[in-house]
């Protein structure tokens, strides 16, 4: 699913996060704005490094980067993401919007980000928001997990957010759209294929089919080939039969025993689990404790 996030796939994704059927985004910012103080609150009054995986939404940020700047005194905001155009909109916008923050933006993916970090001075706040960890299976999730948890110090914190289990109806909207922008999303990946890879997908011999699996539980999205047809990508030829469908992504959803597994599991102590009113979606404050990872 890395590879969703081209500059048109990241600013389509931009746009999913507004829709009125994907409310993970609001979800979020409602939990880190009604409980701004609690989250902040380990790493008041020091010299603070936040490392941003995946840096999307500015919004959210923002809340953060403000109330630790009031708070702290030295902030660092580290933005790490895939995407030069969603790294480059990232930093000016955190310069912009939050002076007084010095800006120190990542291009890298989530693990070798992490690795090359240098070891700043400081508390630690590492951000893992908006449910990004959904793209991962469960043993990655944990790896992944794991590895943030070996970049980080004694008393050094991570918040990462998950989109809980909810009704499979609401699940299907947010996945399929009325407006069809998951279905643009999805799509963009063919259109990069043809781009990058010399690949000819028709478009529009594809639809964006999305749906839900109760065993992971997960949404999965998948590009369904809509008659027999023959693709060539990067000097191969592969044959798609009528409705056979390409894999693209899988949104894990969580509930609190899942979460405190993934916690347990990559050797973080709990230090508070927020959730937002309708207990759609939930961040999780972990602490690096006294033991090794
Ligand atoms: C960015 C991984 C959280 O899985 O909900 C949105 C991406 N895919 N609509 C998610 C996505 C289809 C999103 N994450």
């Amino acid at each position: 699913s890395r590879w969703l996030y081209d500059a048109r796939g990241s600013r389509l994704f931009e746009w999913i996060t507004r829709l009125p059927e994907y409310d993970l985004a609001r979800n979020e910012f409602a939990i880190l704005s009604g409980h701004l103080d609690a989250i902040v609150a380990p790493l008041a009054g020091a010299r603070c490094t936040v490392v941003d995986l995946g840096a999307g939404d500015g919004h959210k940020t923002r809340v953060l980067l403000e109330a630790l700047r009031a708070r702290c005194p030295a902030v660092v905001y580290a933005p790490l993401d895939l995407s030069r155009a969603a790294l480059d909109a990232a930093a000016r916008r955190a310069r912009r919007e939050v002076p007084g923050v010095e800006v120190r933006p990542v291009l890298s993916d989530w693990g070798r980000g992490l690795r090359v970090l240098p070891a700043e001075d400081g508390a630690k706040l590492v951000l893992f928001l908006g449910s990004s960890i959904g793209n991962l299976e469960h043993p990655e999730a944990l790896a992944l997990l794991h590895t943030i948890r070996g970049a980080l110090r004694r008393g050094d914190h991570a918040l990462v957010g998950f989109d809980l289990v909810k009704p499979v109806e609401d699940l299907r909207r947010a996945y399929d759209d009325a407006e069809g922008v998951t279905r643009a999303f999805n799509l963009n990946l063919l259109a990069r294929a043809n781009r990058e890879l010399g690949a000819n997908f028709d478009l529009a011999a594809w639809d964006h089919v999305a749906t839900w699996d109760p065993g992971r539980p997960a949404m999965e999205s998948w590009l369904e080939s809509r008659c027999s047809q023959e693709v060539r990508i990067a000097g191969r030829v592969f044959a798609f039969a009528p409705a056979e469908r390409i894999h693209t992504e899988i949104s894990c959803k969580y509930d609190e025993p899942r979460i405190e597994e993934l916690r347990r599991g990559a050797g973080f102590d709990a230090a508070g689990l927020f959730l937002d009113g309708g207990r759609r979606f939930a961040d999780a404050l972990w602490r690096a404790g006294e033991g090794a990872a």
